[in-house]
């Protein structure tokens, strides 16, 4: 019956991935994250109740003028990860400037997550993976659907707001919260 078979993958298809033959499952989760936002940081602690670990990779988007460097934005992930109580011993969290399925292969992963908001999303997320997956034929993406209470949040929302000196602290922690403003603050003098 359909609706059986629908539950059936619902429930455990997670089990599946996780446990793998008794493999360890790690996924990477690459973005710009300028800066990581709590809709980020929700797609790390859910894909951690899939996969065994997370290596959250910063990379260049060429599409994108960055606000922080990638070590700034590599720490910003590291201390927020620990402020929302997010496991640190699965998470490892680093940099690559090259393309992200050579970065997999380095790793040993075959499995990509992204978080997925809005059909605005699609497009552009569909035509990554399947890019990626010409590249490299056994790398695999996964979309995490964004929680409802963040499907508009955006890191260039936080910079928007921010921007005009509105309050960020709805979208993201206290540590990338007092990073925003001091960045700010050195640009206007
Ligand atoms: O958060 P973003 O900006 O949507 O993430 C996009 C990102 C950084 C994951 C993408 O631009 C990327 O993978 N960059 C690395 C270079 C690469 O592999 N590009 C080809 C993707 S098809």
């Amino acid at each position: 019956m359909p609706i059986r078979s629908i539950n059936f993958g619902c429930l455990y298809a997670p089990c599946m991935l996780k446990f793998n033959g008794g493999r360890m499952r790690e996924a990477i989760y690459p973005g710009s994250f300028d800066p990581v936002t709590l809709g980020h940081l929700d797609v790390m602690k859910r894909s951690l109740d899939i996969f065994d670990s997370l290596i959250v990779v910063v990379m260049k988007n060429n599409n994108k003028k960055p606000m922080f460097s990638a070590e700034e934005r590599v720490a910003l992930i590291k201390k927020s990860a620990e402020e929302i109580g997010i496991p640190t011993e699965k998470l490892k969290v680093m940099s690559n400037s090259g393309l992200l399925v050579d970065f997999a292969k380095e790793c040993g992963s075959t499995v990509i997550v992204k978080g997925l908001r809005a059909v605005s999303d699609f497009e552009n997320e569909f035509q990554m993976a399947a890019a990626n997956q010409k590249l490299s034929p056994g790398l695999d993406s996964v979309f995490i659907m964004t929680r409802a209470e963040y499907m508009y949040l955006s890191s260039s929302i936080v910079r928007e707001v921010s921007y005009y000196g509105g309050d960020i602290s709805h979208f993201v922690t206290p540590s990338v919260q007092e990073a925003v403003k001091e960045c700010y603050r050195r640009q206007n003098g």
